[in-house]
């Protein structure tokens, strides 16, 4: 599959991706779990230069999530290990291409040295445009909408939101990253079908595709098949397929009604 048989006008804005199977991959091989993590990186560089050429606008990579602190010490550490190293060797080539590098998750929980090159990567980035590439590192979607609550009633307590005035629209201008929109497509690797506390609020109407390559395997021809899958989908959002192949309807969305209460 190569990218030219795809339909330039309808390349997903957003595709996030769970990056599963490093550990199953090196196992097969009789390899110890972290080299597993090592081959992933070709991977990443792969993806994002596929992204990068198909115009992808945004890309969410799992890197790690909350739940993943609860891992052996040595993998937690190689993690942190191979994302610090990433974030130093990389960032020429980020700087080249024009990306700009966000992260989401709760990164007062990384170590201080990963936290100064997170911090670095982005503020050096922050002023680049060709493409967003968004890191979830001690990533929970439970704990971002746990946040972005306390954090709304905060505001209303302190008489800086109205509660009447709440609705999806503000709920999710408190989320780590209200710039970036919902997923369009959702990658998953490793052959295991469920979301991982990703993204819980915004991949609503997320369209999901799940493979069993392991992610230390997959490359650029893998996520043009991943957008050719999508392509061929028709995205509802709830309506019915006559209603959004009809072209009066163009109000394609969310229904956006609220609780009267
Ligand atoms: C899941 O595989 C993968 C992870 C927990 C981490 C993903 C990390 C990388 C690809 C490398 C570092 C990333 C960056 C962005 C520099 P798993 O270990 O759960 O695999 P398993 O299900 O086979 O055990």
């Amino acid at each position: 599959m190569s990218a030219d048989q795809l339909r330039p006008d309808r390349i997903p804005s957003h595709v996030a991706i769970i990056m599963d199977g490093n550990g199953r991959w090196a196992e097969a091989q009789g390899l110890e779990r972290n080299e597993g993590h090592r081959a992933g990186i070709e991977a990443v560089r792969a993806v994002i230069r596929g992204a990068n050429d198909l115009g992808i606008r945004y890309l969410t990579l799992y890197a790690f999530s909350s739940e993943n602190w609860g891992r052996p010490q040595d993998e937690v550490r190689e993690l942190m290990q191979l994302l610090d190293r990433y974030l130093v060797e990389e960032i020429d080539e980020v700087m080249e291409k024009g990306i700009r590098i966000r992260a989401i998750g709760r990164l007062d929980r990384l170590p201080p040295g990963t936290r100064k090159e997170v911090e670095n990567a982005t503020r050096k980035t922050a002023g680049n445009d060709a493409m967003d590439l968004v890191f979830a590192l001690s990533y929970g979607g439970r704990a971002e909408i746990v946040q972005a609550a306390r954090r709304i009633a905060r505001d209303a307590a302190a008489g800086e939101v109205d509660p009447h005035a709440i609705d999806e629209k503000l709920f999710a201008s408190y989320l780590y990253e209200p710039e970036v929109p919902d997923p369009d497509l959702l990658i998953r690797t490793g052959s295991e079908s469920r979301v991982s506390n990703f993204l819980l609020w915004q991949i609503a109407y997320t369209e999901i595709y799940t493979t069993e390559r392991m992610w230390p395997d997959f490359r650029e021809e893998h996520l043009v098949e991943a957008v050719r899958n999508y392509q061929a989908r028709e995205r509802r959002f709830g309506k019915t397929s006559a209603q959004v192949s009809s072209p009066a309807s163009t109000s394609v969305g969310t229904s956006g009604s609220e609780d009267p209460a």
